[in-house]
């Protein structure tokens, strides 16, 4: 079975079955491998991309739920709220190992989008489920801040 959808603004067609994890299209058929499987069972944050501008576990959603919408993952990131989180990311040196961080960055994406002036407890309700076995949280709660203060700016 085809399921079509968009996926980093190419229009796709992914012969699979609509059970498959949609993390299992990302990495092992369409071969973008910067989103990562952690838990695989939506308790890490690792696999996070965004549905709709929604930021999703695609561990935990699968092919069938995403027929006809629009799928982004770390490659295709672009706007102003991903260069500012990015940028900030980079100028803030938040990664240590960069396991988790596709995940985080996407997620702290979607918090900006929603939320542009966050409070840290906005950010630490938001980023809750994303695990850093590196503990960069400090470092991820600043950098949201930085992008905030580059998207007033
Ligand atoms: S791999 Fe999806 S939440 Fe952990
Ligand atoms: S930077 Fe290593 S797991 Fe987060």
């Amino acid at each position: 079975m085809s399921i079509s959808l968009t996926l980093n603004g190419e229009s796709v067609a992914i012969d699979a079955s609509p059970d498959m994890p949609l993390l299992w299209a990302i990495r092992d058929v369409r071969k973008l491998t910067g989103t990562k499987f952690g838990c695989g069972v939506a308790s890490c944050g690792a696999c996070t991309v965004h549905v709709d501008g929604v930021a999703v576990r695609s561990c935990q959603t699968f092919l069938g739920d995403v027929e006809g919408a629009e799928v982004t993952t770390i490659e295709g990131l672009s706007g102003p709220v991903a260069t500012a989180v990015q940028g900030a990311w980079k100028d803030l040196d938040v990664v240590q190992c960069g396991y988790c961080q596709s995940g985080q960055i996407m997620q702290a994406i979607d918090l900006l989008t929603t939320t542009p002036k966050p409070t840290d407890d906005d950010i630490d309700t938001a980023m809750d489920g994303n695990v850093c076995r590196c503990a960069t949280y400090v470092r991820i709660r600043a950098a949201i801040h930085e992008a905030s203060r580059r998207l007033e700016a």
